[in-house]
């Protein structure tokens, strides 16, 4: 179970980066050209949303079955099991929700401009986030 898991999270994570980052850089590419917000650019950031919300189910029965997750809460002093027990998470959680916003607030707004705004400022914090805290040397 744990073994399973754990590879789904790691694999999970490429798909999850990519779709990420292409709704990111075209959310830019549509602000900064003045594009029309159209149905590919709405699918896009879905295909982010429901990436990062599949990542964040996956991790989250991760950390209670991974001996690297809840069980290592306690040991603080270790930079590796912190990350993986509490800034990875914790940071990880605070990013998808920041991207959670910003796919709703885009529901409300009527210009395209402020539709691609809105995807540059959330969805790009959200990966900021979810890069400054990748346990990099596990994963590579
Ligand atoms: C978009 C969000 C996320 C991304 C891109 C991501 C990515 C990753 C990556 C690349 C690893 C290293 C995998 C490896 O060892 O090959 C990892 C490990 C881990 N992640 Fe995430 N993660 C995300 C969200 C979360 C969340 C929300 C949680 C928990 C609530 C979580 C819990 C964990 C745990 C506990 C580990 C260590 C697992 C182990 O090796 O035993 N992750 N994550």
């Amino acid at each position: 179970m744990y073994e399973f898991i754990q590879k789904f999270h790691s694999g999970w994570a490429y798909l999850t980066l990519l779709v990420l980052v292409i709704a990111v850089v075209n959310s830019f590419i549509g602000m900064s050209s003045k594009k029309e917000f159209t149905s590919k650019d709405r699918k896009i950031a879905l295909f982010a949303l429901i990436g990062t919300h599949t990542q964040l189910l996956i991790g989250l029965i991760l950390y209670f079955v991974s001996p690297l997750g809840l069980a290592s809460l306690g040991q603080m002093s270790d930079k590796a099991l912190r990350l993986t027990s509490l800034e990875h998470p914790l940071i990880n959680i605070i990013a998808i929700t920041l991207i959670t916003i910003g796919w709703s607030k885009h529901k409300k707004l009527t210009t395209s401009e402020s539709k691609f705004k809105t995807f540059s400022i959330f969805y790009g914090l959200g990966l900021l986030l979810i890069l400054s805290r990748i346990p990099w040397s596990m994963w590579f």
